[in-house]
């Protein structure tokens, strides 16, 4: 049995943030930020939550499968921004969409997450385990941000992507994700609890730190690797693929591995300049904007590629 995608929902919570609006508190430009990342707006949290925003992505693409929740037998959040340890934002969206016959659980693989999620949702329907899963990446990244460092604040956004997944007869395809820990320090997140105000005073390691060079290397060189690995394991060349749906981390990211693909960027879309990098976000986000807009046609092949802090990085092929 496989998992095929059969609906898809996105929320972005309504209050932008343009570039103009950053420069006003911090030493940047509209112009450098939309060289160097290609974001020209990015969305951030007032009254959602990463919760509130995973429940409204969910509803959406229950609604656009057709499917009453209580056919959910698993859901799954991505997510390194939750408002909530425990209970799990699953458990939450679980609640909040009358989903009671799931099984629900958070997994946390940063900026790969929603590549993750699909990934463990096909290896549960393909075991047999569950047949109707409902994967999200949801993030509220304006909450643990430093909004004094332009190094890395102007980059991220909030929002929340969804599928819904349905087994039906077919083979697995072979996917790829790879992690290594040992460059985990190159983008970290230590605690977004700080215990006290003085600690709160001193907070460096309470916000998310990036080393923006290192982390843009590793994932120009690995993340074109990766979808070699899988082209090469579903035996298949670049021009079978109709599109690459990448994490959005950055623009000039994309256009460099579609440049190392020696592949049209026609086949890259982007929605980087109005989200930001939502990292376990944005691939569900994209692909549900394709999806409604109708860009994706039944049987067209599609690779999903994420990458991100761990370090981690992968890439799945689907079917449309
Ligand atoms: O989501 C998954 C993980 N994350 C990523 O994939 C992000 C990967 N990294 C990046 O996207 C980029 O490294 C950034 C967008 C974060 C930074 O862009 P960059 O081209 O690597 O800039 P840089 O850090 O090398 O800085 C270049 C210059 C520096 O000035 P000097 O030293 O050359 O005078 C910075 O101080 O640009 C300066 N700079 C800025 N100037 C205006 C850095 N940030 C800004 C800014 N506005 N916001």
């Amino acid at each position: 049995m496989i998992g095929r995608i059969c609906g898809t929902g996105s929320y972005a919570p309504p209050k932008r943030l343009t570039n103009d609006d950053l420069a006003r508190f911090i030493d940047t430009s509209d112009e450098w930020i939309q060289e160097r990342t290609g974001v020209v707006t990015r969305h951030v949290i007032e009254e959602d939550t990463t919760v509130t925003m995973a429940a409204k992505a969910a509803k959406s693409a229950l609604e656009d499968a057709g499917m009453d929740p209580q056919e959910l037998d698993l859901i799954l959040v991505s997510t390194l921004s939750s408002n909530v340890i425990v209970p799990c934002a699953a458990c939450e969206v679980q609640k909040e969409i009358g989903a009671v016959n799931a099984t629900c659980f958070d997994l946390n693989a940063a900026c790969t997450g929603f590549l993750v999620a699909y990934n463990t949702a096909q290896a549960y329907i393909s075991s047999g385990m569950y047949q109707k899963v409902l994967i999200i990446g949801s993030e509220s990244l304006s909450t643990v941000l430093d909004w004094t460092d332009r190094g890395t604040c102007i980059l991220f956004g909030d929002g929340a992507g969804a599928a819904v997944l349905s087994s039906e007869e077919g083979i697995l395809h072979p996917m790829v994700t790879h992690s290594d820990g040992t460059k985990g320090g190159a983008l970290k997140c230590s605690s977004r609890h700080v215990k006290n105000w003085e600690a709160a005073e001193a907070a460096g390691d309470t916000h998310l730190f990036m080393d923006g060079q290192g982390v843009f290397r590793f994932a120009v060189k690995k993340e074109p690797e990766a979808i070699r690995e899988l082209l090469e394991k579903v035996d298949m060349t670049v021009d079978e693929i109709d599109y690459f749906i990448l994490h959005q981390a950055n623009k000039r990211i994309i256009e460099s591995v579609a440049k190392r693909l020696k592949c049209d960027i026609a086949k890259f879309p982007m929605n980087i300049q109005e989200y930001g990098n939502t990292s376990s976000a944005s691939i569900g986000i994209l692909l549900d904007e394709l999806n409604k807009s109708g860009v994706l046609k039944k049987g067209q092949k599609i690779i999903l590629a994420g990458f991100g802090a761990g370090l981690s990085w992968g890439a799945t092929l689907i079917e449309w």
